[in-house]
């Protein structure tokens, strides 16, 4: 694997990042398969707050996208991740846990208070994400929504994607 660069995303990586998120949760039994569709609305919508890609070898082979999430219906400065997806074949290779990084740190630096995400407890710790009781995203098993906070608190509430996510 040659060095991985990672970058926003431009117009013209948008089939390419559709393909890799498709690639990328194929297999995955929880998928709903919307995943490239919904970055689309939301690349539509302009509210992809954040997307990154990571390159290699040439290519485009892993994405990342943040967008704007309401607490109780108030957006307050924070975000959901989602989704983050690795061609399978450059899985296992750190590129993942790269975009998470850059991730933070860019909505680090547009002052955001916090970010959430729905996934593996097991794999998000590592970039300090917690399952805590206060957020809650309705229908989902608590343990595996979590949040990372950049300031003192976490809010209270109920927390609703963009509507591209449904
Ligand atoms: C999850 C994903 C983004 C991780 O990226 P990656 O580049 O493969 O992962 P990294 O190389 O940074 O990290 C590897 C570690 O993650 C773990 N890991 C990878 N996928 C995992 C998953 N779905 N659940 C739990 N742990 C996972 C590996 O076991 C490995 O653990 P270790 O460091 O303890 O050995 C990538 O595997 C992927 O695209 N998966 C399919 C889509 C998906 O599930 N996306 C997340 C939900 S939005």
């Amino acid at each position: 694997m040659s060095e991985l660069s990672i970058r926003n995303e431009r117009e013209s990586d948008s089939a390419r990042i559709s393909e890799i998120i498709t690639l990328a949760f194929e297999n995955d039994p929880i998928s709903n398969k919307r995943e490239a569709e919904i970055v689309q609305l939301m690349r539509d919508d302009s509210a992809l707050t954040i997307s990154l890609v990571a390159e290699t070898d040439g290519k485009v082979v892993g994405h990342i996208a943040f967008s704007k999430v309401t607490i109780n219906d108030e957006f307050n400065d924070w975000y959901g991740l989602a989704p983050v997806s690795i061609e399978p074949k450059y899985q296992n290779k750190g590129i993942g846990s790269k975009l998470i990084k850059e991730g933070i740190k860019l909505l680090q630096n547009i002052n955001a208070k916090g970010c959430v995400l729905l996934g593996e407890p097991g794999y998000y710790q590592r970039f300090g994400f917690e399952a805590n009781q206060q957020l809650v995203l309705p229908g989902v098993p608590a343990e595996y929504f979590q949040a990372l906070s950049f300031c003192d608190s976490i809010p209270s509430g109920t927390v609703k994607y963009h509507q591209a996510f449904g």
